[in-house]
């Protein structure tokens, strides 16, 4: 596996396999790998030719000091599993390589996208979230780029992006990769104490269980049943969960036929958050 830390020194290999018709595919990432990020390398690996995976803890999608400084850093064992996936090319700049001067985002305009979920408790995130990834198309201009349904949201941002900005990239999304106990994988997930780790699996429980209400029960209902569920936990704490539209991914009160829905949630466990989601059948 090649590995750059100079955007320049990427670009000119890139460059070359280019001119030789070679086909790339892009999976962007913080580091502190696991299954789900190895799940998309392995995704790009089977449709392109050269898979460029990068590795960048991007300090403008971070609302949060301390959620930037505790992000598990473990470069070293990323870099053996990438090698494990036959991943072709790392990209692991430093920040000055990718911010210069100054650490700021830029502003953007999802239509709206970027206002409901995250963007509500995560003031700045998706300013973050297109800048770094705007970039990074930039200097690798990946013919495919593959991104989890994990963060479903983000998804459907990008794939806005690239339409906005006309960009000739082609983004996939990736079902969401699970530990056994249903949990999805997250890097954060590394920072969980074993108490918190073994009430967790309750986030996909209670995902499911909405699965099979949204036949029969009315979103308020529903609603009220998932607030039950972490009402006086001991441990997971409800930040928000809501069903929404796949498309405009604004909330819904009541459903339609022709629609497809999700529903969404974020759960902290002391001062760590996740989120998941789930596909709904009408
Ligand atoms: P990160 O959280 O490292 O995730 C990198 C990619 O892996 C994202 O597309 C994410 O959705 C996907 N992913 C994470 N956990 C997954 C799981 N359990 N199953 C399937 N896919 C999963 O998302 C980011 O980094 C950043 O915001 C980034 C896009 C790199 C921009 O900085």
């Amino acid at each position: 596996m090649e590995i750059f830390k100079k955007r320049d020194q990427l670009k000119s290999f890139l460059e070359t396999s280019k001119k030789n018709n070679k086909k790339i595919g892009f999976v962007p990432t913080m580091g502190a790998l696991h299954k789900g990020h190895l799940y998309l390398i392995e995704q790009a690996k089977k449709k392109n030719d050269i898979v460029v995976a990068s590795i960048f803890v991007n300090p403008t999608q971070f609302n949060n000091q301390e959620d930037l400084d505790n992000y598990p850093k473990t470069l070293e064992k990323d870099i053996e599993l990438l090698k494990s996936v036959s991943c072709d090319v790392l990209f692991a700049p430093a920040v000055k390589e990718i911010y210069h001067e100054n650490i700021v985002s830029d502003k953007f305009d999802f239509d709206g996208l970027e206002h409901e979920m995250e963007g509500k408790f995560r003031a700045g995130h998706f300013d973050g979230v297109g800048t770094i990834v705007k970039e990074l198309f930039e200097i690798v201009s990946p013919k495919n780029a593959y991104f989890g349904e994990k963060d479903f949201q983000q998804l459907q941002i990008i794939k806005k992006l690239v339409a906005k900005n006309k960009l000739p990239i082609s983004i996939k999304g990736c079902a969401i990769f699970r530990e056994k106990d249903g949990l999805a994988m997250s890097s954060r997930n590394a920072r969980l104490t074993s108490e918190q780790r073994n009430a967790a699996p309750l986030i996909y429980k209670v995902l499911k269980n909405v699965k099979k209400k949204f036949q029969e029960e009315t979103i308020e209902e529903i609603s009220e049943w998932v607030e039950n569920q972490f009402k006086n936990h001991p441990i997971l704490q409800l930040e928000y969960f809501t069903i929404a539209d796949e498309k405009s991914l604004k909330s819904i009160n009541i459903k339609e036929f022709d629609k497809k829905y999700r529903a969404f949630i974020a759960v902290f466990a002391g001062n760590i958050r996740l989120i998941d989601n789930i596909q709904l059948k009408n």
